[in-house]
């Protein structure tokens, strides 16, 4: 292996010294479990590889097969799931587990294409599962690699309008044979090497080739345009605790923010009513919380039900079960805050 030999060469030859044990990884020469590809790399767009990993290894126990997931309790995959995050891609990742075992007979799609027409499935996990588990020479990318390559080839231009040309950079770079091995090397030299910031260049496989190396200028990219300031929203939470101690939450609308959560009722910053009740106070201070695209600060309102109030929607949990309730961030800062002063 010589600096001469193409960037893949170079990155499998240290891939096969290098390379993470983990748990969805299939022993050096052997194909992947499709089901263990895509589980893995639906965990992973939501968090860590070491938050992931326990997730990733509860569910394959209970789990052993896609048509064994497909078969599950909806509910007992949404508690299995909590701490993960977003519900929504809990919903799809059933919603997938059963079509597949519905209209595959089990068996995940071996092509890109077919692949993205399965729900909750993209562009990054169709090609991840299409290289990793069926050997396809597709081109995975994600802000690792954006990042590897731009520094490879010493792109300049800042994302988010990058993209498109990082992309077709990294697809001259895949090659045909161990495409899934070289995806995942990738990610490694990403994770471990090709770092954000302070990359470690002296122990990369591919710092020879490096154009951004060799201008100075690798910690610097890939270059980000710079964000718009995000702007602020205001709304209402309503506490309202009925006499037996419990507190009226709502699920929210399945589609958008939060989507199928439950949170304590709230209006005036992403729809939602107030319940029909009387004599709300105002609370003290107010809760704020960052969203990826806005600052949301809410003000609470509390009050309490007689005996024979019934709730339009929505459903009461007593106080003491509400650790129960997977309840997004902000709902918790809400719950917090009115225990504080109410
Ligand atoms: N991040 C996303 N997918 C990954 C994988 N298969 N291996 C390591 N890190 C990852």
């Amino acid at each position: 292996m010589t600096k001469d030999s193409p960037v893949a060469d170079r990155l499998l030859a240290w891939y096969d010294r290098h390379r993470r044990d983990l748990p969805w990884r299939s022993p050096p020469g052997e194909r992947a479990d499709p089901y263990r590809v895509w589980l893995s790399e639906i965990m992973l767009q939501q968090t860590t590889v070491p938050a992931a990993a326990p997730y990733f290894r509860a569910f394959v126990e209970r789990w052993p097969r896609v048509e064994d997931l497909a078969a599950a309790d909806t509910d007992a995959v949404m508690a299995a799931w909590a701490g993960l995050g977003y519900y929504a891609r809990a919903r799809n990742l059933l919603k997938c587990a059963r079509a597949v075992a519905a209209e595959h007979g089990g068996r995940f799609p071996d092509t890109e294409s077919a692949l993205l027409d399965l729900p909750g499935v993209g562009a990054y996990t169709a090609a991840a599962i299409a290289a990793i588990a069926f050997g396809r020479p597709a081109t995975v990318v994600d802000g690792n690699v954006e990042r590897v390559v731009a520094r490879l080839f010493a792109v300049e231009e800042p994302l988010p309008g990058a993209k498109a040309t990082l992309r077709r950079l990294a697809a001259t770079l895949t090659p045909p044979q161990r495409p899934g091995d070289y995806a995942q090397a990738m990610m490694d030299l990403g994770s471990g090497v090709c770092t954000p910031r302070k990359p470690r260049c002296m122990l990369c496989p591919l710092a020879a080739g490096c154009a951004a190396r060799a201008a100075g200028i690798a910690e610097g990219l890939p270059r980000k345009a710079p964000k718009a300031d995000k702007p602020t929203r205001r709304g209402t939470a309503y506490w309202l605790l009925n006499p037996e101690g419990a507190v009226l939450l709502r699920r929210r609308a399945e589609s958008g923010l939060l989507g199928g959560m439950a949170e304590i009722p709230s209006t005036g910053w992403d729809g939602g009513t107030a319940p029909q009740a009387t004599g709300w106070r105002c609370l003290p201070g107010a809760v704020r919380h960052t969203f990826s695209h806005f600052h949301l600060e809410l003000e609470v309102m509390a009050a309490r039900t007689g005996a024979d109030w019934r709730a339009a929607d929505g459903f009461w949990v007593p106080l003491d079960r509400l650790g129960e309730q997977a309840l997004p961030s902000v709902m918790r800062k809400v719950v917090r805050h009115a225990l504080a002063h109410a």
